[in-house]
């Protein structure tokens, strides 16, 4: 029987939802950086999924719901799954797992099932590869097909054995990669006292870190890993067996799986995990149901998208309502104005949230928020939560759409917007946001560390005009201090003293600490390391700056701008004025000479006298400089056994290549 063809607004909206999907999974998969939840993202993809069930012409072959996943990123040498990595069917309420129960049993009548239900971990799933019961292969999921090779930084986390002893020669895992909620926090407060943008969730800093090129920063990051699946025969006959086995062997299998005979013990886990899965140290959002029985797995088989034998189980996200008070408009250390909801306390997961963010005017129109209105709040891995949508039905009649401010509200210095970028600016130099948010960085920890200077008295001193900018932290005297509410003489000594001490930090410290744009703590140290006085940076071209390995045109025309600008030289003269050190005492020597320095190089394939660690740690005590991707800048490839596209890359672009053997020889040590 034929079915009628489609109406065009299906087409359309077919069309639409494919390339809506598509945006999605790109932000998710490749930039690990979601504008929706999960649950609005199937909800489209269901939409689809009954559009072309409906008109099944509507299903071509490059259809989201024919593939899994997004497209993979440059820079690791790809490597295809096999078999591909699929996903999961969701399903949000119980009623729905009813359903997918009584499904399986229709669809194998003869099966008597049982069930292993376990936590969903909320991070990024990876392929490992034992060969011989050693780690070989660590991918990214990628596409599902086709992954990036981030075996080095999978090596990095410490929990996962680098040997399997008693393994078959081939053993072949799936798992998924995750940033405790610890090491998260402590990551944000890092970033906070240096000024630096907050991560928004454990999820995207897990992805983002995963695919991080330097894998001694991942090794920082402190990573997890839970193995969740073996996709090699290691003699089990069912799911539980299997997590035994892998258990038995050192695998680190969460221990919290649960074997259940049916629905309701399937009910009964859910249950007991839904308030309890917060305590724990990482995100969950959920749980996964898989059928025991790999012969009852191997009967009901997948669908190409999915297993059938499997689900996950999604908690409903823990959402507020609540009413915004207020907007107001926070202004950074760097000018960048954000929009703040202040809200009516509410209680959500456990706080109660007084504010949320606005992210950006943009967002903030798209959601059209005014004062008044009642807003759903979200909380899922995000520590500041987020307002989802507005509830327009309770929306006074005389709300007014919030205006996009055209003047500073600090200042009142007209607003600048960046080409290229969303948000909006303010660029006075003396306004007194910026300033105070300026000074706060230029004493935080990594910068000047001057302890006791907080937000409080900051503007204590700026309301008393003692502090235009961070200069006048060294006029400050004891007189100014002591007075001041809740002051006294010894605090007033010990935080000049402070002050004082600060005069002798190194030069890497105090290019921080000035706010040069693009320079953080690791390029400021860079670039102290190399010219070891202030006056000789200040004088370098973009030219000599570029020198330096790792200093690209945006970082060097940034640096040139700032040493150009008045405002910055006349505080620069005033820091010089009051003894603030200039110079970096500790200088590392860097290597000036010899094959390997100052270049660029990047190692491929499987080297044979060399762990890739210890041609990485030679190559760079040679002053050379690691990267992850064959590109024109790159000086140097060395490629062992089994170099695979970045060899072609090489050979393409007419970098270097030298093997194995010459690279010793270069070494001294062939
Ligand atoms: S099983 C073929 N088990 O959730 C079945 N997946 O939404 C493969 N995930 O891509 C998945 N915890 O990265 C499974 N205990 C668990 C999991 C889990 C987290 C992730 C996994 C998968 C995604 C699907």
């Amino acid at each position: 029987m034929n079915t009628p063809p489609p109406p065009v607004e299906s087409v359309a909206r077919a069309q639409a939802l494919a390339a809506e999907i598509e945006r999605h999974n790109e932000l998710y998969y490749v930039h690990g950086r979601p504008e929706i939840s999960d649950r609005d993202f199937d909800r489209l993809l269901e939409e689809l999924i009954a559009l072309e069930n409906q008109y099944p012409v509507l299903r071509t072959a490059t259809s989201p719901t024919q593939r899994v996943g997004g497209r993979p990123v440059d820079g690791f040498e790809q490597v295809a799954h096999d078999p591909p990595m699929l996903s999961l069917d969701n399903t949000y309420s119980e009623d729905e797992l009813a359903d997918w129960v009584a499904r399986l049993s229709r669809f194998a009548p003869g099966l008597a099932l049982s069930y292993v239900a376990e936590l969903k971990v909320d991070g990024v799933s990876i392929a490992l590869r034992y060969e011989n019961g050693v780690l070989t292969r660590a991918v990214t999921r990628g596409n599902g097909q086709l992954g990036d090779d981030v075996t080095a930084n999978v090596r990095t986390i410490r929990r996962l054995p680098l040997r399997l002893a008693g393994a078959p020669p081939e053993l072949l895992l799936r798992g998924e990669i995750y940033m405790p909620r610890g090491v998260f926090d402590q990551l944000n407060r890092d970033r906070e006292e240096q000024g630096e943008a907050l991560y928004a969730n454990p999820r995207n800093t897990t992805a983002g870190t995963i695919r991080l090129l330097d894998s001694r920063e991942v090794a920082r990051r402190r990573l997890e890993i839970a193995v969740y699946q073996s996709v090699s025969d290691i003699g089990a006959s069912s799911h539980s067996g299997a997590f035994e086995q892998l258990t038995a062997w050192g695998l680190p299998v969460l221990s919290t799986w649960e074997r259940c005979a049916d629905l309701a013990a399937l009910r009964r886990y859910l249950d007991h995990w839904r308030e309890r899965r917060r305590q724990l140290d990482f995100e969950t959002d959920g749980v996964v149901i898989k059928v025991d029985s790999y012969a009852a797995q191997r009967e009901l088989g997948t669908t190409g998208k999915a297993p059938r034998w499997a689900v996950a189980f999604k908690y409903a996200a823990e959402q507020a309502i609540t009413r915004v008070r207020d907007i107001v408009v926070q202004v950074g250390r760097t000018g960048v104005l954000t929009p703040v909801a202040e809200l009516e306390p509410v209680q959500l997961a456990g706080t109660v949230v007084k504010r949320a963010t606005l992210h950006n005017y943009e967002d903030l129109s798209r959601k059209d928020v005014r004062v008044g209105d009642s807003v759903y709040l979200e909380k899922g891995g995000e520590i500041i939560p987020k307002v989802v949508a507005v509830q327009l039905e309770l929306r006074p009649a005389d709300s007014v759409p919030f205006e996009k401010p055209a003047n500073c509200p600090v200042c009142g210095e007209k607003l600048t917007r960046f080409a290229g970028e969303v948000a909006l600016r303010c660029t006075n130099v003396g306004c007194p946001a910026i300033a105070a948010q300026a000074v706060a960085h230029f004493s935080s920890r990594s910068a000047m560390n001057i302890e006791g200077l907080g937000d409080k008295l900051i503007e204590q001193l700026q309301k008393k005009g003692l502090l235009r900018d961070y200069t006048s932290l060294y006029e400050l005297r004891l007189e100014d201090l002591r007075d001041l509410e809740g002051w006294g003489e010894k605090s007033a000594q010990n935080l000049l003293a402070q002050i004082s001490g600060s005069r002798e930090r190194e030069l890497s410290h105090l290019l921080f600490a000035i706010g040069i744009r693009f320079v953080g703590e690791r390029v400021a140290r860079l670039l102290a390391e190399h010219f070891g006085e202030l006056d000789i940076l200040a004088a370098a071209s973009t030219e000599e700056l570029q020198k330096i390995p790792e200093i690209g045109p945006k970082v060097a025309e940034s640096v040139v701008a700032f040493f150009a600008d008045d405002n910055n030289r006349t505080r620069l003269e005033s820091l010089r004025r009051h003894g603030v050190s200039f110079q970096q005492k500790q200088r590392r020597q860097v290597v000036q000479e010899g094959p390997f320095a100052g270049k660029k190089v990047v190692l491929t394939g499987t080297l044979s006298q060399l762990t890739r660690d210890a041609a990485t740690q030679k190559l760079e005590a040679a002053g050379a400089k690691i990267v992850g991707s064959v590109s024109k800048q790159t000086d140097l490839v060395i490629a062992g056994e089994a170099a695979g596209s970045k060899l072609d890359k090489a050979r393409l672009l007419g970098v270097e290549v030298i093997d194995e053997a010459t690279f010793l020889a270069r070494l001294g040590e062939g």
